[in-house]
């Protein structure tokens, strides 16, 4: 028996497996949507015979695909990908993203670019009028990474953005690690007025790799909700 918030999920990962389609190369997108998406997924090559192969944006995804039976190959192997269904953390009117809360950005953007198409799958709980209320990852580099927090806040100031504090993500007593041996930095910004301004302006200091805001890179939303229905977006 599911939760509301898990039945949603599910709807929406199970709808999204309409996308794909024989001989098709898929990005596995991070989070528990995705891994709702990984198992449907891992049903049908099982019972069905559906024929993809999948590239993980994460280790924890690809240990899932490989659990239930998906072919994982790497990006680089890969090289293009027909799509790439992932969650989010926040969707926005324009389909632009919020994401990184499972701490899996960078990949996850790597992959998410390299697709003819991106699907995201969320619960309508994800929906914003106005991005920024989801704290924004920031990948960061570990070297001096201090000093890069100090630079990102100070960047903040005459931006169009509520909050103006960063926090290190921990885990435990440490820095939280991310795949690629790097930090995260949780931007609390409340609203973010130019989502398209912020990303080019923090992807400018060095020290930062990458940031959770995916502006025009999702092309479609299947939005679950609570009774098991769904709704497409794009
Ligand atoms: C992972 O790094 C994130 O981008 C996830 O896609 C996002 O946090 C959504 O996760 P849930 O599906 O668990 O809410």
């Amino acid at each position: 028996d599911l939760s509301p918030i898990d039945k949603a999920k599910f709807a929406a990962a199970k709808r999204a497996t309409d996308f794909v389609e024989d001989g098709m190369r898929v990005g596995l997108g991070t989070g528990s949507t995705a891994a709702w998406l990984v198992k449907c997924l891992g049903e049908l090559v099982r019972e069905e015979g559906l024929k993809i192969t999948g590239v993980p944006t994460s280790s924890r995804t690809a240990a899932l695909a490989r659990d239930v039976g998906i072919p994982v190959i790497s990006l680089d192997e890969a090289k293009w990908l027909d799509l790439t269904i992932d969650g989010a953390d926040e969707y926005d009117g324009n389909l632009n993203l919020i994401k990184g809360g499972g701490g899996a950005l960078l990949q996850e953007k790597i992959v998410a670019t390299a697709s003819d198409q991106m699907v995201v799958i969320a619960d309508v709980g994800k929906q914003v009028d106005t991005l920024g209320a989801f704290p924004l990852p920031v990948e960061v580099i570990p070297f001096g990474w201090q000093t890069t927090k100090v630079l990102v806040e100070e960047t903040l100031i005459g931006l169009d953005v509520l909050g103006r504090t960063a926090s290190i993500r921990m885990n435990g007593d440490h820095p939280y690690v991310t795949d690629e041996g790097n930090y995260i930095l949780d931007l609390h910004l409340r609203r973010i007025g130019n989502p398209r301004q912020l990303s080019l302006v923090l992807n400018q200091i060095p020290g930062v790799v990458e940031n959770g805001l995916f502006i025009d890179i999702c092309d479609a939303v299947v939005i679950g909700y609570g009774d098991g229905r769904v709704e497409l977006r794009n």
